[in-house]
């Protein structure tokens, strides 16, 4: 453990990529099996971690889209978020724009509004509670069609004053942001932020993509886009915010070794990389846990935890006023620190 742990414990953050899916920690998940009476195909919480050894993230996705398979109610989804709140209040964490994926719940029969209800139920608690400020953003998967895609942003459709944005994830090779360019535009029209998931085990073509013809406003990931010299030259110029996940491209094995993660090579180029968690409950660590192994491996120092700090809110989709409120609180706590 880092001796900067404490430093980034206090330094205010957001968590710019979180699968709210992705924070079921086993515990709940056998809570939910009992309570909705879903059996899992586990027989204890230490034989789930057990299974979570991956190596790639098909084998992640496999598992977790069996996990999600517990969620049935609007207090199933508020419990979940409220966990997972719960956890990153205590990590200093002041605002999170979280990612969820319909269409895992909505084909196995869940209507559209008890996931949505549910999840804005336990950020608005969070917010009562914690102080946390939040917002949802719709992902699509995206080894399914552009059809069902559309299918989901006309349900959403009731709860677009209460939706930032539409994202895209799940098995990201074989299927480019082009599959998904006319939803995209879609979202756009109706005034929704637009971030992606590209270069994360697919290639630099696949951030062009994102960049060009879904027209993001922030890319998911985003690692492989230091193979493209010229790539890196247009993110840094547009000051493209990168939403960089340690712990799961070390679980997922885009990377061997913490040590050998790109993200000090990121703020050397001049990109915005931030810190995330992705699918904490999965991966071994929530977004503080995140920083904390990070900053050791690469010998991070407290101004470069400060760079990613600001990051995340100079990234993040909240009014400007609010981003110079945290941004102000950011330097105070680096200059009392
Ligand atoms: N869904 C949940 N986590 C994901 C990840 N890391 N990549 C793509 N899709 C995901
Ligand atoms: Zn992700």
């Amino acid at each position: 453990m880092t001796d900067l742990s404490a430093f980034i414990r206090g330094l205010p953050k957001a968590e710019l990529h979180l699968h709210i899916e992705g924070s079921l920690e086993p515990e709940l998940m056998f809570e939910l099996s009992r309570r909705n009476k879903v059996a899992i195909p586990f027989g204890s919480v230490e034989e789930v971690r057990a299974a979570y050894a991956f190596s790639n993230l098909q084998d992640f996705l496999d598992i977790y889209y069996q996990g999600a398979a517990v969620l049935l109610t609007e207090r199933d989804f508020h419990d979940m978020a409220m966990d997972y709140f719960r956890r990153v209040a205590a990590d200093g964490t002041r605002h999170v724009e979280l990612f969820f994926d319909p269409q895992t719940h909505t084909d196995r029969g869940v209507p559209f509004a008890v996931v949505a209800d549910g999840l804005l139920a336990g950020m608005a608690e969070a917010g009562r509670e914690f102080g946390i400020t939040s917002s949802l953003i719709l992902c699509f998967l995206r080894h399914l069609d552009e059809d069902a895609a559309f299918a989901t942003l006309k349900a959403a459709e009731p709860w677009l004053d209460r939706i930032a944005g539409v994202g895209l994830d799940s098995s990201e090779v074989g299927h480019p942001p082009s599959k998904f360019a006319r939803v995209f535009a879609a979202a756009g029209e109706r005034g929704l932020k637009r971030v992606a998931h590209a270069g994360e085990e697919g290639p630099p073509e696949y951030v062009w993509e994102a960049l060009d013809l879904l027209k993001v406003d922030r890319i998911d990931h985003g690692n492989r886009a230091l193979e493209d010299p010229a790539l890196v030259q247009r993110l840094a110029a547009e000051g493209m915010t990168l939403t960089v996940c340690p712990l799961s491209n070390l679980k997922l094995c885009g990377v061997s070794d913490l040590r050998l993660h790109p993200l000090k090579k990121m703020l050397d180029l001049g990109l915005r990389p931030t810190v995330n968690s992705d699918d904490p409950a999965y991966f071994g660590g929530y977004v503080g846990e995140n920083y904390t192994r990070i900053a050791d491996a690469l010998a991070l120092t407290k101004s470069d935890l400060v760079t990613l700090a600001r990051n995340s809110f100079t990234g993040s989709f909240l009014p400007p006023a609010e981003v110079a409120k945290h941004l102000a609180a950011i330097d105070a706590y680096a200059s009392a620190s």
